[in-house]
Order: structure tokens, then sequence, then C-alpha cells
């Protein structure tokens, strides 16, 4: 078998055989084909589609590129003698999102075991990665055994991915990500499934977001995603389920590392932007009734909503922090965590309802401060960043504080307070507020 043939046979509208995408895998993940050829075979993925089957079988081969994690040693026995299931979170990618440093301490300190495996940002999206590197000495570079140790011992980690999970993915989405091939469904789906399904999930809830600020713009697009993710997890005989969350403006008030941090433990200090809360409070309902601590979604949001106000999942953040090496005096007072040097409010420029706040844009003039990457491997910079004061659908009076820039170079200031400024649309009339979640699949 050969590159080219694998190649032109999609490129002519064939389907492939498990074989021959195994080959390519397996090929390319060992240096054995050229990133030219797994470019042009990419381009023929994305414009000719795949099938379930190849989609299904792209997964697989992707998922056994490398090493695979048997967690079930680190999920605890319930009273009834049974195991709980390990349950793994994924989002899609989006602006402002902050969701995991606070879903897996609230979802450990309920008593459910969070090993999350997670990634750096790219494009105008953020990684968890990056956010978790703004808390000085926190080490997102966990060995797999320390990883696991860790998860028995305090019940959560949250680390960068392995360098030997998936492997396969690393290498094709860096591909992707410069090959214009990121947006295609059979292609995110398999890159999100290997990474799940190496990582040792017994059950996945999938945070799948639609809007400018994210991979898929359109609700039927985010719903074709949100199925094909779920129908491949049955395949695989794991539970998914997938919420279709809205991305059209950024989660929270927060965009930038060290501000989302800070962000992240006002909410576990039950304090945060209440849509953030409420986002995490559904998504942590979900991984607790898939992993069966709790019969109903109802008990397992009371749950959440106690472990949260009660100060046990901030607790727990902070025992993660000490952990994996952090300073955790950086966390109890985030006046600690990276600062820039220049902060500037931007009023607003008139009266009226704000109809649109691009996240997109919103993320793009953080990238453009330093805080996120134009390019693999780039430094960043943690301590810049946009607070938006308001929502979608919220009255504003002009000269009221519209945003607040932080940043490092007062030239890169003035062109992010004009891209967050171009960001925001007002209207005269009243404006709906958009909702958190669009859907949830499979509905119920
Ligand atoms: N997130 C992933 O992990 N992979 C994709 O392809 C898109 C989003």
């Amino acid at each position: 078998m050969h590159a080219l043939e694998v190649i032109t046979k999609k490129r002519d509208g064939g389907e492939l055989s498990k074989e021959e995408i195994e080959f390519f895998v397996r090929r390319y993940t060992t240096d054995q084909i050229p990133d030219y050829q797994a470019a042009a075979w990419l381009m023929a993925l994305f414009l000719r589609g795949m099938t379930e089957r190849e989609t299904y079988d792209l997964t697989l081969a992707m998922a056994h590129s490398g090493r695979t994690l048997d967690m079930r040693d680190v999920a605890p026995t319930t009273e009834a003698g049974e195991k709980l299931l390990v349950v793994d979170k994924h989002s899609t990618g989006g602006v402002g999102d902050k969701v995991s440093l606070i879903l897996a301490p609230l979802v450990a300190a309920c008593g459910v075991p969070m090993a999350k495996m997670t990634g750096r940002g790219l494009g105008f999206t953020g990684g968890t990665v990056d956010k978790l590197e703004s808390i000085p000495g926190y080490r997102t570079d966990l060995s797999v055994d320390a990883f696991k140790a860790q998860v028995r011992e305090i019940g959560v980690a949250l680390s960068g991915q392995t360098i030997d999970l998936a492997p396969a993915d690393r290498k094709l989405y860096a591909l992707r990500d410069a090959t214009a091939t990121v947006e295609s469904i059979p292609l995110i789906v398999s890159s999100i499934m290997s990474k799940k399904l190496a990582a040792g999930a017994d059950a996945i809830v999938l945070d799948v977001k639609v809007g400018t600020g994210a991979f898929m713009e359109t609700a039927d697009d985010a719903e074709r995603l949100a199925q094909a993710l779920v129908r491949l997890g049955k395949e695989a005989r794991r539970e998914v389920v997938a919420l279709i969350a809205d991305m059209n403006q950024p989660l929270g008030r927060a965009v930038g590392n060290a501000l989302e941090v800070r962000e992240a433990i006002d909410t576990l200090h039950d304090a945060g932007p209440r849509g953030l809360r409420q986002h995490c409070l559904t998504i942590a309902a979900e991984v607790l009734c898939l992993s069966r601590r709790v019969e109903t979604r109802r008990d397992a949001l009371t749950l959440a909503l106690e472990t949260l106000s009660s100060g046990a999942a901030w607790q727990k953040f902070r025992q993660m922090v000490e952990a994996q090496g952090g300073d955790v005096s950086c966390v109890d007072d985030p006046d600690g965590l990276p600062q820039a040097a220049i902060v500037e409010a931007v009023p607003a420029p008139r009266s009226g309802y704000l109809a649109g706040l691009d996240a997109a844009e919103v993320g793009l003039a953080v990238v453009g401060l330093g805080g996120g990457r134009e390019e693999m491997g780039q430094p960043i910079d943690h301590s810049v960043g946009v607070l938006v004061h308001h929502r979608v659908g919220d009255a504003v009076r002009e000269g009221v504080p519209l945003f607040t820039v932080h940043a490092n170079d007062q030239e890169k200031l003035e062109t992010a307070c004009e891209r967050v400024l171009r960001a925001h649309a007002f209207s005269n009339e009243s404006v709906r507020p958009l909702p958190l979640f669009y859907k949830r699949i499979p509905e119920q």
C-alpha cells in the first residue's frame, strides 16, 4: 500500500477501508509519511467527507496511535459496592471558556473523580493548559503515573495531554490548523473522540459550542456535530451526552489567561458571573448523573449547588493547585497572579441595548495583546486580556464602562480597544438575552 494510492482514492470520492485508514495514521504518526502528503489527504477528507464507518475507523486508529489509559482503578466504589463510571468532559472550544477550571474541582468535591487532560489554545480560542500556567509553579506536564496517583489521592487532576496519548491527533490537529481543514465534522469527531477514548473515559459530556466564537457557526452544523459525536460514542460503547451551548458572546466576563483564572476563583467562591456559574452547574449535573453518583439531574444539580456554596469545590481547587506545585498564595489572593501594566476601561459610545458581542473578535483582540498564539509553540503573555461588562440584551447607558483592556503595550492596547469596541453592536429596540444552552443530545 502507498500513501499516494490512499490520497488518490479519497480525492476521487472513494470510501477508504479500515486497513487504508490505519496504514495512513500509523505511517504518519511514525514520520513515514511527510506532512505534505498528510496535508493533501486531510484536504481530500475535508472536501469529500467521510462515511460514519470511515470516521469510526479513523477515530480508533488515532486513539490507538499511542498509549491508552485504563482509569478503572481510580474510580471509587459506592456504599452499594458499585464502581462509579469514569466521566470526562470536553469542550469544542470557545472564547472565555474557563469551565474546566471550575467543573473539575466541583465534580471531584461531589465525590466523582475528574482526571482531565486538557489542551492549549489555538487561534482565537483559549486553552485550559495556558490558563493554568498563569498560576506560578503549576505543573501541567504530569506523567501518567503522577496524574493517576493524584486522582487516587485527591480525586482531581488537570494537566496537559501526555505526549504519548493519541499522538496522531496532536500531529494531525497541528497540520489541520495550518491547512484550513479544521472545520470538518468527521475530522473534529475523530480528533475529540480519539483523545477521550485513549484517556480511558467510560462516559463523556461534550460541551459543543455554536456561534461566532466557535468552529460551528450555525445551529444546524452544531447539531450535526453533536449527533455525530454521540453516535460515535455509542458505537464505541461509551455513554455520551452533548450539550449545545452558545458561543456568540464570550462565556463569563473575562477573556485572557490570568483574568480567566481569577474569574474561575470568583465562581468557586460562588461569586462569579451568573451565566458562567449556571453553565458549570448544568455540565456538572450531567457528569454526576453519567457517573451514577446520583440518579436524577435534579438531585445532581442540588448536590453541585451545595458543593459550590459550601466552599468544598473551592477547597478542592486549592488542593489541586497545591498538589500540582502551584503557588497557593496566588489563588488565595489573585492579586498575586500575573498583572498587566496598563488597564484601560472603555466607555459605551452610545445608549441602547446590546445586540451583539462578537466572541471571535474579542478572542482575536486578546491574541493581538499577546494572550494567545498565532502559531504553535509561540510564548504567551498570561497577564493580558479583556473584561466585557455587559451581555447581549443588557440596556447600556452612554459613558458607562463597556469593557476593560489589560495590556502591556500601548499600541497593542489601542488596537485591542478598537477591535473590542467594533465587536459590540447596539440597537434602539430591546434585545432578547442569548440562552446558555440550545439543546441536549440525546433529548429528554
Ligand atoms: N477540539 C479538538 O480537540 N479537535 C478538533 O478538531 C476541534 C476541537
